[in-house]
Formats: structure tokens, C-alpha cells, sequence
């Protein structure tokens, strides 16, 4: 029996539906029964990849075929041609035009949405990418031999950043690969849906404004762990119960750090009677509670009041009393509650209410549990965030692990300074001391300013793995004195010449902290007079990042200040 070699060459292997499958097996099986073998192959003129028919033309080895005579296998090369020839216009005219929903897969059972609003014309596309209740014009677009190709750029933290989309179209969906900036590539497939799909759910009504009563907690600013900063979405029980252990045995219990707090990406949907329900990352949140209370810890989590929270995840619209029920049956003592996709439902005028709701929901457990709010500082927070029940309240965006970010955010909130008190605190974010984007001097300029300001202190670190000098900032207990400071009374900018900035703070037992902070490029002299703290005399000067007592000064006080870093003291008579 004769074997004979017979090559197709392909020109676009991604119009799948270009070929006729059934037609083309149809002529391989008259082939067979001429009872001739034959080796049958298909190549992708592009790739060089051998196709194989069987499989709707998936990558793959060359397949064996039997038989056919040399006559057959020409009408069939010429047929197949024939074939591919006359499919090609159906699949050129292959329209995008509509909306898709791309779904992500988060790796722990979720799904993260995209939608997208796409025009094609000819091969240009246009449209609109639709995440996280943003819009964004694509800015470049184009569709042609099954390939889809988007750029959309957005502007973030102050920056344009341009996300490339690359899709490929297979029976109907496709398949895409996102690539942030700076992130590893993530994919997944997009299907035609409806727009209907990308809108938020319908408003609820909310309730009239009254005041929730102070829950009695965070006398001082709440200080513990928070798990966004150094994991973002990767944060599993594991990785909690390990950040619980370290809390006790590196010291930072001691120090005070005592909220182990599980930010985003812990939820999955609802079950039948609506009870929010967790990932895979977190089989069992009540055994987890459990373990970290064992510690002698307490725990937090998060939620919004928006159908999703930020990171796409399940949010409490709607559900806020049987959410608040779960936290409490599950034994949480501090929820984190992020206004994100609420921001497609309410307007920020609806905020309080939208807040109030939850404050209600806490208080009405009977659990004692601390209300971080978390709004970036809109509609002025601080000064309804007590009357909702709120313990804390985000004055900004997100902080990042740079010296830029910190500073911009930490120097901003002199202003508001005025609006803490024992159980509510300004929060400008979590600390990023530990995380690698900064030096020695900027995180212990970040631990003073946020000291100073009363800060909430939520470390945002790897507890297990904290080098001696992380410790030594994270656990300056004559620094962690000064956010603690019973008398909860504001700092106050002293004085500001260019990048130098001077903050004092008054403390219980006539005691002063005073911060030179030196936000230049170069170290510099730095100085304060006992005059501009309303002082006068010889003053007992401690530095508490030397913890040096300096003895008794007269009149001022003044140090070299590094680039980007604090001379810190306490002054007392
Ligand atoms: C927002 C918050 C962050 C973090 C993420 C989680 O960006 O400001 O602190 O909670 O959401 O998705």
C-alpha cells in the first residue's frame, strides 16, 4: 500500500470557520475508501503551524489520513482551496459590532468582569471599555484575520497608562489577553452580551439622616495589620494565620498592633437565602477568627456598599444587615467599608445615608465592631463620618510604596487635622513601611508624619519576614506614644520654608512632638524656637529616633535633617 504526502498551506488559520469541516472530512472519507494511504497535512502560511482538521483546526501535529488516489488527492487540495476561498468574504464580514463581557478568571472561583462596547468598520474598531462603573474610549482598534487588537489608555494616580487587548475570535467568543502596565498578562474569554448587563442594579431607598450612637471603640487610632498593600488579591487564610502568629511573636503585640485585617477579594457570590459567602483562599472565616482571637488578636474585613467592591468582588448593596450579621456570627470586630461601585448607584450627597445604613447594621449585631470608612475623603467625611458611626474615615486615594505618594498624601492633611477625637480618626491609608519602596529616612518620616496626625497605624507589610530595621520603625514605642497619645489633640504646622516643614503636636503632661521634616533633595538645617510652640525657657529635648535624651536646651532647637527624612523629638519643661 502507497503513502503519499500531500501539504495545504493555509493562509489565515484564525478564520476558523472559514473551512468547512464536514465538506472536507466528507472528501477525506471517499478518499479512504479508495484504499490508498495518504499522509495529510495542513499548514498556517503565517505560523508554519500544522493544523489539524479534527479539532477545528487547533494547533496540533499533522494527521494521518487513509488513502486516496493522486488523482483524489489533487481534486481535494484544489476543492479545500476552493473551499477556503469562498469562505474567506463570510469570514471577513465577521462584525464585532455590540457589547461583550469579558470574564477574568481571579484563580480562587471568581470571575472578574469587563465589558465592551465595540463598533466595527471594516477592520477599524471604536468603542468603549467598561470596568469598575469607568468608561474608556478605545483609542486604537482594529479586527482583521480573527484578530483583535484594542488599546485603550487611562489616566491613573496622575499618569496615562495604555492597556493593550489582543484577542482571538473562536465560534463566537474570544479569547483575550489583557496586559497592564507593569503586570503579568491575564486572560480570558469574552461572549456577546447585553448593555443591560453592564449596568448597576436599580437604586434602594435610604433611610432618613439621624445619628448613630459612638459605638465606644478606638479611643486611640486602631493599630494592626492590613493585608492590600503587600497582597492585594493573594491573601488567603494561610497567609492570615500566618501574619496572626507574627503579630505576637516579632513584638508588634506587644507594641500594640493588635487588628488583623482582611481587605478585598475574600468573597464569592450568595447562597440561595442571599448569605454572602467566601472563596476558595478562605474555606472557613469563622475558624479563622477563631485562630487569630486565640492570639489575643482581633480581626477585621472588608465590604462596600456597592453591588461590587473595588477589586469586582460581591459587595453588601442590599444585603447590609445580613452582611453585618455574617461578620458578627463569624466573629469579625473591624469592617473596612469601601465606596467604589456604590459611586454608579448614589451621588457623594447620599453618602452619609448610604453609610448610616451600615452604622445601623453594625450597632443592631449587638458585636462590638469598629466602622473604618472608606470613601477617599469625599464630601468632606470628616464631618459626618462620626454621625454614621464611623471610627475612621480615608481622607484620600490610595497611598503607593513610594516616597511621592506618601508625601503628597501625608503633607495634605494639616487641614482636617482638627476633625479627630477619641473613636474617630482621619485615616490617610495604610502604612507602607517594610514594603521596599522607600529608604530607611522616608519610612520613618512616613511612621512620624502618620504619628503626628493621629494616624490610624495598619501596617501593610510581610509581618513574617520583617528585616530589624522594618522592626525598629514599625516598633519605636516612643513614636507609637505619640499617635496613642490619650488627649487625642491635633498637630499643627509650625512652619513650611520650601521643602521644610515643621509639625509639633501637643501631647499629655505639657509634652510636645515635634517633627523637621526635610521633603527636599538635600539634607538641610532645620529649626523650631520654643516660641513657635508657645514656649519659652530651658526645655527638656528627647530624639526619639536616636532615643537620645539632648538634655536641656534653651530658646530652639535645631538639626541636620536628611533628604527626604525627620529629626524627631519630644520637648518638655
Ligand atoms: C480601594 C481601597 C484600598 C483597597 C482596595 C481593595 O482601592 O482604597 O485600600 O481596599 O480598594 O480593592
Amino acid at each position: 500500500m502507497k503513502t503519499a504526502d500531500f501539504r495545504l498551506t493555509i493562509d489565515d488559520c484564525n478564520r476558523k470557520s472559514s473551512i468547512d469541516n464536514r465538506q472536507f472530512q466528507g472528501l477525506l472519507r471517499r478518499a479512504k475508501n479508495q484504499g490508498n494511504r495518504a499522509r495529510f497535512a495542513l499548514k498556517c502560511a503565517a505560523s508554519g503551524i500544522p493544523v489539524d482538521l479534527e479539532e477545528n483546526m487547533k494547533p496540533q501535529a499533522s494527521s494521518r489520513f487513509t488513502p486516496i488516489s493522486g488523482v483524489i488527492i489533487i481534486r481535494i487540495v484544489l476543492i479545500s482551496c476552493l473551499l477556503l476561498l469562498s469562505a474567506l468574504p463570510i469570514a471577513a464580514q465577521t462584525d464585532l459590532t455590540g457589547f461583550w463581557v469579558l470574564r477574568v478568571p481571579t484563580g480562587d472561583g471568581n470571575y472578574r468582569e469587563t465589558f465592551l462596547d465595540l463598533k466595527q468598520s471594516g477592520q477599524k474598531v471604536t468603542g468603549r471599555i467598561l470596568r469598575n462603573g469607568r468608561e474608556t474610549p478605545i483609542s486604537d482598534g482594529t479586527f482583521s484575520n480573527g484578530k483583535l487588537h484594542l488599546v485603550v489608555t487611562t489616566h491613573f494616580q496622575n499618569q496615562d497608562r495604555t492597556v493593550n487587548y489582543e484577542g482571538t475570535m473562536e465560534g463566537g467568543k474570544i479569547s483575550m489577553t489583557v496586559q497592564f502596565p507593569g503586570r503579568d498578562p491575564i486572560t480570558g474569554i469574552a461572549e456577546p452580551t447585553q448593555p443591560e448587563a453592564a449596568l448597576p442594579p436599580s437604586r434602594l431607598p435610604l433611610p432618613a439622616l439621624h445619628d448613630v450612637p459612638d459605638n465606644g471603640l478606638a479611643r486611640t487610632p486602631p493599630m494592626g495589620w492590613n493585608s492590600w498593600n503587600k497582597f492585594a488579591e493573594k491573601v488567603d487564610d494561610d497567609a492570615v494565620r500566618g501574619m496572626a502568629d507574627a503579630m505576637v511573636t516579632s513584638g508588634m503585640k506587644d507594641a500594640g498592633y493588635i487588628y488583623v485585617n482582611i481587605d478585598d477579594t475574600w468573597e464569592a457570590g450568595r447562597d440561595a437565602q442571599g448569605n454572602i459567602t467566601t472563596n476558595r483562599k478562605f474555606p472557613d472565616m469563622k475558624a479563622l477568627a477563631d485562630y487569630v482571637h486565640s492570639k489575643g488578636l482581633k480581626i477585621g474585613i472588608y465590604s462596600g456598599p456597592g453591588p461590587k467592591t473595588c477589586a469586582n468582588y460581591e459587595g453588601s448593596y442590599g444585603h447590609e444587615q445580613q452582611d453585618a450579621n455574617t461578620y458578627a456570627a463569624w466573629g469579625f470586630d473591624y469592617l473596612k467599608y469601601d465606596w467604589c461601585s456604590a459611586g454608579e448607584i448614589y451621588k457623594p450627597e447620599d453618602m452619609q445615608a448610604v453609610y448610616q445604613k451600615m452604622g445601623d447594621a453594625l450597632q443592631k449585631t449587638g458585636r462590638p465592631i469598629v466602622f473604618s470608612l472608606c470613601q477617599y475623603g469625599i464630601a468632606d467625611v470628616w464631618k459626618w463620618g462620626p454621625k454614621v458611626g464611623g471610627n475612621l474615615w480615608r481622607t484620600t486615594g490610595d497611598i503607593s510604596d513610594h516616597w511621592k505618594s506618601m508625601e503628597e498624601i501625608g503633607f495634605k492633611q494639616f487641614v482636617i487635622a482638627s476633625y479627630i477625637g477619641p473613636g474617630h480618626w482621619n485615616d490617610p491609608d495604610m502604612l507602607e513601611i517594610g514594603n521596599g519602596g522607600m529608604t530607611a529616612d522616608e519610612y520613618r518620616a512616613h511612621m512620624s508624619l502618620w504619628s503626628l496626625l493621629a494616624a490610624p497605624l495598619l501596617a501593610g507589610n510581610d509581618l513574617r519576614s520583617m528585616s530589624e530595621e522594618t522592626k525598629s520603625i514599625l516598633m519605636n514605642t516612643e513614636v507609637i506614644a505619640i499617635d496613642q497619645d490619650p488627649d487625642a489633640k491635633p498637630v499643627k504646622k509650625i512652619s513650611e520654608q520650601g521643602p521644610l516643614v515643621v509639625a509639633a503636636r501637643p501631647l499629655m503632661h505639657q509634652t510636645w512632638a515635634v517633627g523637621l521634616f526635610n521633603r527636599g533633595e538635600a539634607a538641610a538645617k532645620m529649626s523650631v524656637t520654643w516660641e513657635e510652640l508657645g514656649l519659652h525657657g530651658k526645655l527638656q529635648v528627647r530624639d526619639l529616633w536616636a532615643h537620645k535624651d539632648l538634655g536641656r536646651v534653651a530658646d530652639q532647637f535645631s538639626a541636620e535633617v536628611p533628604s527626604h527624612g525627620v529629626v524627631l523629638i519630644t520637648v518638655m519643661h
